[in-house]
């Protein structure tokens, strides 16, 4: 049995999504798996930082987080700074899910880095620091040895970057192309249903799949920063947000969805990479597509994402997009895979 400490930065939907796993899931990955995973160390901004060597009980921790009160849980830490916290807690993994921020990335970034200059693996659903600061970030894991895991950034816990940089990437990609934001193509359904943009939004934020500030989603900044780690790490262009045309979907009208609907058609935000003579084009829009293109059917907080190969055709992957267990998987999935390989670097291309 391989003991994995973790210690989580982030007790939003994602990190207690993880816990909701873990709270069902911990006995069946010591038996198939031969992982028994602690929690010993979990910070927010709301409540400070507690940790709990011999590992936190899980449902307490989420009884706790349900009450909005963390006091009791373990020992809370006074130090100066979360990054100190992070330096200083006796873990294998940081699990890093608080907001993102795709201006800057902090804090998040100054968390990674902490973990990485304390010999911690990183596994993230945090887009901003990615999108931002991946070879940076990279660099650091190769000189320690460790691996960040990133699959939460795109498709939540549908394993689009495993497909993209273990399998395909070795076909020859050419062009993506995905609906790779669950808010707004829920919100696209929705208002084919009939319902306001306003509303859909509303009910997308209680399902935990809009970002804190929804803007990111709507606008088209979550899918555009998708396009940028896909861009980076699947098809190893260095591309930025400066490279990629974006425009949301708050301009797309109940009025423009009915009339898509009555020829046939429907509004999708696409985001598309593509590789013409060496250059790469990157888009983020609204995008009219007929019934019968496959993306046309993926509706909801569902994502779709196709990758264009040369010797594979196109191969394309549906599955969730946001949500607070699919994200949370996102995160197991990648402490699975790091634990499994021994050789630092051979997962992701460092
Ligand atoms: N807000 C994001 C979305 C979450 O709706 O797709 C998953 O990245």
């Amino acid at each position: 049995m391989k003991e994995i400490k973790v210690i989580m930065v982030g007790l939003g939907n994602v990190g207690q999504g993880f816990l909701k796993i873990l709270e069902t899931d911990h006995a069946s990955l010591m038996q198939n798996q031969g992982l028994d995973i602690k929690v010993v160390g979990v910070s927010d901004l709301r409540y400070g930082n507690y940790s709990e060597p011999n590992g936190f009980q899980v449902t307490s921790l989420l009884k706790a987080l349900e009450n909005g009160n963390l006091e009791g849980m373990g020992k809370k830490d006074e130090r100066s700074s979360t990054e100190n916290w992070i330096k200083s807690c006796d873990a294998q993994f940081l699990l890093e899910a608080s907001f993102t921020n795709f201006t800057n990335a902090e804090p998040a970034i100054q968390y990674m880095r902490a973990a990485l200059s304390s010999g911690k693996h990183v596994v993230t659903s945090n887009k901003g620091p990615i999108a931002l600061f991946y070879s940076e970030l990279a660099t650091m894991a190769k000189q320690g040895g460790l691996q960040i895991g990133v699959e939460g950034t795109v498709m939540s816990g549908t394993p689009s970057m495993a497909l993209g940089i273990n399998t395909l990437k070795a076909a020859g990609i050419t062009s993506i192309q995905g609906i790779l934001n669950g808010t707004t193509n829920f919100i696209l359904t929705r208002m084919e249903q009939g319902n306001s943009y306003q509303n859909a939004l509303a009910e997308a934020q209680k399902l935990g799949y809009a970002e804190a500030d929804p803007t990111g989603d709507v606008e088209g900044y979550d899918a555009a920063g998708k396009v940028v780690i896909l861009g980076n790490l699947v098809m190893d262009r260095p591309i930025t947000f400066a490279d990629v045309e974006r425009k949301g979907i708050s301009g797309v009208t109940l009025q423009d969805v009915e009339l898509a609907k009555a020829e046939g058609k429907r509004w999708k935000l696409i985001g598309t990479l593509s590789i013409d003579n060496g250059i790469v084009s990157a888009s983020v829009k609204p995008t009219l597509l007929p019934t019968e293109d496959p993306l046309a059917n993926v509706g909801g907080a569902t994502n779709a994402i196709t990758f264009t190969t040369q010797h594979m055709g196109k191969v394309t992957l549906i599955g969730a997009g946001a949500g607070r267990v699919e994200t949370g998987f996102a995160l197991l999935s990648d402490i699975l895979a790091i634990s499994k390989t021994n050789e630092p670097s051979n997962w992701r291309k460092q």
